[in-house]
């Protein structure tokens, strides 16, 4: 079975150019990253405020496509153009954001049950597009039946793959992933899949191998969120330690690290990862409320593994004070296990 490809699924406001630099220099097995999306605008509206996130200086060293979000061809290949510019040769198009407001608007999840005008989109980006493009796409905003009609719609055009996380937009993140479907689904298309959706553990990734041995890619959004360790867990455990273990030692040791030690000490490379992160957005941010907002978003993911996560997530969400939640998370951290 082939070594799978672990791409980082884009998290707006979680998985940002702060994150993923900082996700980078402390944690290994990721292949790349997928960028949070951006909406598309008119030409005369593209600036680099806009394209911050991922502009070429701001990058983590791992390969990054960016997401766009929208419905207007135009605005779709001035944007491609622009990022091609910055050096980019791939881009993914948002079919699945499921928030009300987005889909209202026949953007994200909202274009899926219009086949016709996703293929007229389709036509003219892939046409005038100076990237490469693949689509991240739901079952539907309802009902499972949306996706397998549009499929012979994405089957017409060269995409470099359908990412599919297999709930509909209805269900946002709740009740469970439906494989069935994402078979059906991998089975009708004719184009490279990327499975993505509750890879929260070795285990479920494991099955999802059995289950779908032809399937190489794999998306890891809150599961990776919750334990940045999955990616390296993954990778060891395909390998049964031994090649992984090896690689991972030499990468570790040339950036003057003991990775075996490191292993032993989950929560010391979480309180280095999240001092990293934290400065990181201290240094951009302009007063303590912004950077708490961003510190409390990281922790509903990244307390879930701590033994005592559960307490300090509910101390620090009171907090109004830089000062207090660093003493906070000091305390905590001194005193955790990781449970994962
Ligand atoms: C807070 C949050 C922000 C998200 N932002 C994006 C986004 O910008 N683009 C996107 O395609 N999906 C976004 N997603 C969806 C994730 O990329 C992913 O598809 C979803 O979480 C399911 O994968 P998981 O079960 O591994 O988390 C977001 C999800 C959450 C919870």
């Amino acid at each position: 079975m082939n070594m799978p490809i672990l791409i980082q699924a884009p998290m707006r406001g979680i998985t940002t150019m702060h994150y993923r630099k900082a996700f980078v220099r402390h944690f290994q097995g990721l292949d790349i990253e997928m960028a949070p999306f951006i909406s598309t605008v008119g030409a005369d509206r593209i600036n680099p405020r806009l394209l911050n996130d991922v502009l070429p200086e701001n990058i983590s060293g791992l390969p990054l496509i960016p997401q766009l979000i929208g419905n207007n061809a135009d605005d779709f290949v001035q944007m491609a153009i622009a990022l091609h510019e910055l050096g980019y040769t791939e881009l993914n198009w948002n079919l699945g954001c499921p928030h009300k407001p987005i889909r209202k608007k026949r953007r994200g999840s909202g274009l899926l049950p219009y086949p016709d005008t996703v293929d007229a989109l389709l036509d003219q980006i892939c046409d005038r597009s100076p990237c490469k493009l693949s689509v991240k796409v739901r079952l539907g905003v309802s009902d499972k039946s949306e996706l397998m009609a549009l499929i012979p719609v994405l089957n017409k055009y060269p995409l470099s793959e359908v990412v599919i996380h297999p709930r509909t937009a209805e269900q946002m993140y709740d009740g469970n992933v439906d494989l069935d479907a994402f078979e059906e689904a991998f089975h009708l298309l004719e184009l490279p899949v990327c499975y993505n959706g509750d890879i929260n553990n070795l285990a479920f990734f494991q099955a999802l191998r059995q289950r779908f041995p032809d399937i190489v890619r794999f998306m890891l959004g809150r599961g990776l969120l919750a334990n940045p360790f999955l990616c390296e867990q993954i990778k060891d455990g395909l390998t049964q330690g031994r090649e992984a273990t090896k690689h991972l030692d030499s990468d570790a040791r040339a950036s003057g690290a003991s990775w075996l030690g490191a292993r032993k000490n989950y929560v010391e490379r979480i309180a280095a990862f999240h001092d990293e992160l934290l400065s990181s957005y201290v240094s951009v941010l302009h007063g303590d409320h912004p950077v708490l907002g961003k510190m409390k978003e990281f922790w509903t993911y990244q307390s879930i593994h701590l033994s005592n996560g559960r307490q300090m997530f509910k101390k620090l969400k009171k907090t109004q004070r830089l000062s207090t939640y660093k003493a906070i998370v000091d305390e905590f951290l001194a005193k955790a296990e990781w449970v994962a």
